[in-house]
């Protein structure tokens, strides 16, 4: 029996403001951020979106009445968390209409936690086989106005279940981890935008890939010469790259351009024009890939790396299941991201600023969501969730 991924989809908000945008704004020259960076779009959450509307959204297309009562657990990862008690997926629960004989938790470690639920999840299913995860991350990337990481924001959310037997993927059971206490990127209780050692992270996110490969490789996993394609988180699409090269170099091979787009190229797709979504930033790379690669990957190995600040990283791998782009939702996707509204600078300036109310008086927010769940408003400090009818 394989575990793994049976079905996958995700969401970004509605609105996105364009980089070369930003770049006119902050005199930059819009090549550091579409060249430098590799990255073209981020996405802009609306005032009646947060991480629970955009995971929902994200989950809907994979929920139906054959699998609604049979999903036993909901994880959801994210760092953006709305609620230091409550776990965010006990909304979606309710929102997607689950069956309540549900375990659901939050989890968190920077953009790592989606791959810890994942590996839960095989754990889970592995026990159990008939039983059903679903697996959500949903995060908005904030880190402030005129700082050098402003540049990387976004949000975006991916929902997956994993399964037995899987129609997608199937998970090697082999992985490496890497594990340090530093303070490359973080975000204290009391703060709504990240704190971040721009360049440090880098520098430690490519020392993490160093050493969850080696310790992935020492757990008897594949060669680098085994993978087809490799995904990686996606902070920023170029940060992909430098982890390509860095993992090819580390293995004697030479990457060139070719190479390189060949073995990442279509996994950044989505991730350029959305901005970074933590949690869920490896997941939609991994989508973008089984959805835009012009190759049939059936049977293929894809190496992923999953890195959070602070920092865990982890290096696992799967198989491409024969028959997996039957299953494809990529017009949907592409459709989602080519219908989103655009933003001029004041647009994004002033839904960025938004904040949640803090009073406990009663607030209610315009309706600009274009999915089809939004946070109505907040009353009592209690969240309003409903549907648009979209
Ligand atoms: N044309 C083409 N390229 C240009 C250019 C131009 N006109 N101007 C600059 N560039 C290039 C630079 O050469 C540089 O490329 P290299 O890194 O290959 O040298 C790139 O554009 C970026 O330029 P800078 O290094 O000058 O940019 P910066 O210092 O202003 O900011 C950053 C870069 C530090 C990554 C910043 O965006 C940041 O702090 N981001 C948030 C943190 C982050 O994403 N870290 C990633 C690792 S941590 C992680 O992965 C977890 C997570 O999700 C946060």
């Amino acid at each position: 029996m394989s575990v793994g991924i049976d079905d996958i989809s995700f969401y970004s908000s509605g609105m996105f403001l364009p980089l070369a945008t930003l770049a006119e704004h902050n005199g930059e020259d819009p090549d550091k951020y579409r060249i430098g960076l590799g990255q073209e779009r981020m996405g802009v959450p609306a005032q009646d979106e947060d991480i629970v509307t955009l995971a929902a959204n994200a989950a809907r297309p994979l929920i139906n009445s054959d699998n609604r009562e049979n999903i036993t657990t909901v994880l959801f990862a994210t760092e953006s968390s709305i609620d230091q008690s409550k776990a965010a997926g006990v909304y979606v629960q309710r929102l997607l209409g689950l069956g309540s004989n549900c375990r659901i938790v939050e989890l968190k470690q920077a953009c790592y936690s989606a791959t810890a639920a994942l590996q839960m999840a095989c754990g889970l299913v592995a026990r159990k086989p008939e039983s059903q995860v679903l697996v959500l991350a949903s995060d908005i990337a904030r880190y402030g106005f005129d700082t050098p990481g402003e540049a990387t924001q976004g949000c975006g959310a991916i929902a997956f279940i994993v399964k037995a037997n899987p129609r997608l993927l199937a998970v090697h059971a082999e992985t490496g981890c890497y594990s340090e206490d530093v303070m490359d990127f973080w975000r204290p209780n009391y703060m709504d935008t990240a704190l971040v050692d721009g360049k440090y992270s880098t520098i430690i996110y490519l020392k993490a890939l160093r050493q969850s490969w080696k310790n992935y490789h020492e757990a008897g996993g594949l060669d680098f010469g085994d993978f087809s394609r490799f995904c990686y988180h996606l902070p920023f699409t170029k940060m992909g790259e430098k982890a390509h090269r860095k993992l090819a170099v580390t293995n004697g091979v030479s990457m060139d351009v070719e190479l390189l787009e060949k073995q990442i190229g279509s996994g950044l797709l989505y991730n350029r024009q959305i901005g970074n979504s933590y949690s869920a930033s490896l997941y939609i790379g991994l989508l973008s890939l089984l959805e835009n690669d012009q190759e049939d990957l059936s049977g293929q190995n894809v190496g992923l790396f999953s890195y959070g600040s602070g920092c865990v990283g982890e290096f696992f791998s799967v198989t491409v299941q024969p028959g997996y782009k039957q299953y494809s939702r990529r017009v949907q996707h592409v459709d989602m991201l080519e219908t989103r509204q655009e933003l001029d600078y004041e647009g994004y300036a002033s839904l960025f600023s938004h904040t949640c109310p803090k009073d406990g008086g009663e607030h209610y927010f315009p309706s600009e969501a274009a999915g089809h769940y939004r946070l109505a408003g907040i009353h009592d400090h209690k969240r309003i969730y409903t549907e648009t009818g979209d």
